[in-house]
């Protein structure tokens, strides 16, 4: 059975589908099946950063419906042929969404999947709950700013109150990743740093990626940025699929992360 990954936050735009899109390419290209679902309904763009929009022809919805199969409604990645990707729905309609229908769909994916990445909206938005329900893991996606902060650790208590997991006993594994840090001004005292994030929200570290117009450029594109070795962004995102398969990859230095430079340097540390 696939591992259930959903990737959230609290507040929208921290760059949660772009992490999604990411990790998902990244998992792919050490050879594990991956399926990325798009659970931000009326508003697609996981499809965008994969650069797959123009192949969607149906949705998760409609699978849910009944009205097409799974095998139709998934697009497999033009490059790593191990990703699959499932759209949202563009319905403006955002109680389609029912419990039974989702739990249908992620179970037949995790029969096919080693992982089912969820692209969910932020927490305040409807589709979140669903987003959140069966997740096995929840990557909570932050920015060092303290309204994310401060959201992304209501989002962490309502994970530990709705989650299936929860509601059996069990816990839902909780992962941070710190998004957008701009090094400089942590080290001037106007951002906060990645040691502050961990303390307020006090739950494990999986990725410190630093802002990076590569990002921009990468999904202007539709090649995620994971696919470019002189991006440190996307270096970072490599990183975080490998410690989701469980290696242990040292966290780097935000500081002496800044340019290709220091990355070359970092391979040989
Ligand atoms: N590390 C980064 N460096 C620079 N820009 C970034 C980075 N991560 C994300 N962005 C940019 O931030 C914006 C929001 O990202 P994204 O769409 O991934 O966020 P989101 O959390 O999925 O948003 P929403 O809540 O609307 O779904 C995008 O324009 C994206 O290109
Ligand atoms: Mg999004």
């Amino acid at each position: 059975m696939g591992e259930v990954v959903t990737i959230t936050s609290g507040k929208g735009g921290v760059g949660k589908s772009t992490a999604a899109a990411n990790i998902a390419t990244a998992l792919a290209a050490l050879g594990r099946r991956v399926a990325a679902v798009d659970f931000d309904i009326g508003l697609r763009n996981l499809d965008m950063i994969l650069g797959l929009e123009s192949r969607i022809v149906y949705d998760a919805i409609e699978v849910m419906e009944g009205r097409c199969n799974l095998n139709q409604a998934l697009i497999q990645d033009k490059h790593t042929k191990t990703l699959f990707f499932l759209p949202a729905s563009q319905t403006k309609d955002k109680s389609v969404l029912n419990q039974a229908k989702v739990e249908k769909l992620i179970g037949e994916l995790k029969n096919d999947f080693d992982y089912v990445l969820i692209d969910s909206p932020a927490g305040i938005e409807s589709g979140f709950e669903h987003a959140i329900y069966l997740a096995d893991t929840a990557l909570i996606v932050t920015t060092p700013e303290v309204s994310a902060v401060r959201d992304a650790d209501r989002v962490i208590g309502i994970i530990d109150a709705k989650s299936k997991k929860s509601k059996e006993g069990g816990e839902v594994r909780k992962r941070l990743i710190i998004n957008r840090i701009k090094p400089d001004m942590v080290r001037k005292g106007q951002m906060l740093g990645p040691e502050d994030v961990i303390q307020i929200l006090a739950i494990d570290l999986i990725g410190l990626v630093l802002d990076d117009e590569m990002v921009v450029i990468a999904t202007n594109t539709g090649e995620a940025v994971v696919k470019n070795p002189k991006s440190v962004s996307g270096m970072a995102y490599s990183r975080i699929a490998r410690r989701m398969l469980g290696e242990e990859v040292p966290f780097m230095d935000i500081f002496e992360q800044k340019g290709l430079g220091s990355f070359i340097k970092g391979l040989f540390k």
